[in-house]
């Protein structure tokens, strides 16, 4: 039974994952905050479900609890980091800005370096990260949020290439959804929103194909093409 665990799996795109592994014969060490919702998601299959509610902001602990749920495991094939930060903050307040450079910079670095760790000292594993479209460009009303989400794209890179240099079998999947159906989803205007179902079964489809970088849902492409090729003078004015 291969092993994995879900960092931010007490809703939405993690605990959609979390809830497909289980059911492909994955075991799954589930996290977050909220303990009480990782309660509920051990009681769908207690035997398959192991859990440890931590802040990734606490970064001094990250490795103690990974280390601890990845005992209770027995071992780790893949790790997805799906925790994460974002407010609306149209009037630049640090603490809102800080908020979620603690969680998708400073934890995500933790996170991220812990697993890669692991998996190098056992030469194989298989590192996701879901990132985010809103990574690609700038963003006057969550200027950290965007930022935030291109360090973790870049981050999964320099990952990569270190791993294709060390020549272990260390696989590093981006994931970088459009809008989905969570709390997270803050933008006025919704489009082309998916479900947390849809989109976590196009992210497990990706994971088995151990993809580099994958959009979800896959139409969400064509706004990374378009937001990559649009020039600066055009996109100040329209955003
Ligand atoms: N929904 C979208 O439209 C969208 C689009 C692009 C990218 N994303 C990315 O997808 C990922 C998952 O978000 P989601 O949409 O599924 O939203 P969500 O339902 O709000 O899930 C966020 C998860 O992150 C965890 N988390 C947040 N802060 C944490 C902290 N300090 N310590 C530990 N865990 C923390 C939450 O757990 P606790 O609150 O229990 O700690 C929760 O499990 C995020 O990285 C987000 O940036 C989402």
């Amino acid at each position: 039974m291969k092993k994995a665990i879900v960092v931010g799996a007490t809703s939405g795109i993690g605990k959609g994952i979390a809830q497909i592994l289980v059911d492909n014969d994955y075991k799954v060490g589930i996290t977050g905050r909220r303990l009480n919702l990782l309660e509920d998601l051990k009681k769908e299959n207690p035997d398959k479900y192991f859990l440890k509610c931590f802040d990734v902001a606490d970064t001094k602990n990250i490795s103690k609890y990974l280390n601890e749920l990845t005992q209770e495991l027995s071992g780790l094939d893949l790790i997805v980091i799906s925790s994460g930060n974002g407010d609306l903050d149209e009037e630049l307040d640090f603490e809102v800005e800080k908020k979620t450079i603690d969680v998708n910079v400073t934890g995500f670095t933790a996170l991220a370096d812990w697993s890669f760790n692991y998996f190098k000292q056992q030469k194989f594993g298989h590192l996701v990260a879901i990132t985010s479209i809103a990574g690609l460009r700038g963003n006057r009303i969550t200027p950290s949020y965007s930022a935030s989400k291109a360090f973790q794209m870049i981050y999964l890179e320099g990952l990569r290439q270190k791993s294709r240099k060390l020549k272990y079998q260390i696989n590093i999947t981006d994931i970088r959804p459009g809008l989905v159906d969570t709390d997270m989803a803050k933008a006025e205007v919704k489009f082309w929103i998916a479900s947390v179902n849809k989109a976590s079964k196009q992210i497990f489809k990706a994971i088995k194909r151990k993809r580099k970088i994958v959009y979800i849902t896959k139409r969400w492409i064509l706004i990374a093409v378009v937001a990559k090729v649009l020039p600066n003078y055009i996109y100040e004015r329209i955003y």
